[in-house]
């Protein structure tokens, strides 16, 4: 596995390999690598010949300077854990290499960064299209790997990739879970078991919620209720609920109907702790 630091001696790899016909599958994260990266990084093993991981602590897709500091960093265990996955190549650059002194250039995908995650957390969507944007740039992937998690994400990458006119495809996979259903993410390393525990319920609910409308036939009242029963009980199971939405899921407008192609999405806190899950309504409900 090759580890590059800087720009150029990353494009110049990347490039001899294309020369050769390799293709070229990317899979950027923000480090302390879990099974739902893993699982990014051998999807895309699997498709290309080459899989780049960028490891990147992105500062400007933070509001909050102590979400920032907070965030958990584990580089050592990320090396192995990507080489056992099937990562090739490693992207680990400083702040300064990627935003160097005078740096001013932003990407806004406005309307889809507006509801959701976008309304709590203000800028956070641009810095990460913006990030997005320049490591696609860096990279020039075939493919791009991103989770389901983060579902938002990924529609706000999706467009930017088509109005912007980027070659690369974008490729979303589905929520790697743990064993209690809670989705993986880098933040549950700070959650105590007891608090694990608690966010085990999210998915739980989340499911009860699609069962439920997955079997009536849903009305604006009914969705109503069903909206609010579940954000009452996952704040009866002791979490802070940020917002439960109920959206379309291209749109990422809200839905007073749950039909297929609905989107329940939750965020919640547990202590100190953000989580964000969500659900789409598959077939006829
Ligand atoms: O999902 C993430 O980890 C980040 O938002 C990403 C895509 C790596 C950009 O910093």
């Amino acid at each position: 596995m090759k580890v590059f630091e800087t720009i150029t001696a990353l494009r110049q790899y990347l490039n001899e390999n294309r020369t050769l016909g390799h293709t070229i599958g990317f899979v950027p994260t923000m480090g302390c690598l879990h099974q739902g990266h893993c699982a990014l990084i051998s999807q895309s093993a699997h498709e290309n010949d080459i899989t780049v991981l960028s490891i990147f602590l992105n500062p400007t897709q933070f509001s909050c300077r102590e979400d920032f500091d907070r965030y958990p960093r584990c580089q050592a265990d990320d090396m192995n854990l990507a080489k056992k996955a099937g990562a090739t190549v490693i992207f680990a650059p400083t702040e300064k290499e990627v935003y160097p002194h005078g740096f001013q250039t932003v990407v806004d995908v406005p309307e889809l960064a507006k509801p959701m995650c976008g309304e709590k957390r203000p800028g956070h969507f641009t810095g990460m299209a913006t990030i997005v944007l320049k490591l696609l740039n860096i990279v020039s992937p075939n493919r791009a790997y991103f989770g389901q998690k983060d579902y938002q994400q990924v529609c706000i990458v999706k467009q930017m990739v088509r109005d912007l006119n980027l070659e690369t495809e974008i490729i979303a996979c589905p929520t790697v879970r743990e064993e209690s259903g809670l989705a993986c993410s880098s933040r549950n390393t700070r959650l105590t078991p007891e608090e694990k525990e608690r966010a085990s319920w999210i998915y739980r609910l989340l499911q009860e919620t699609v069962e439920a409308a997955e079997c009536n036939s849903i009305s604006t009242e009914a969705a109503t209720a069903l909206h609010d029963q579940l954000k009452g009980e996952l704040a009866d199971h002791g979490m802070q609920v940020e917002y439960v939405e109920i959206v379309d899921g291209v749109t990422l407008q809200p839905r007073n109907q749950i039909e297929g192609g609905t989107l329940v999405a939750v965020a919640v806190f547990i202590g100190e702790v953000r989580l964000i899950d969500n659900v789409l309504i598959s077939g006829k409900a």
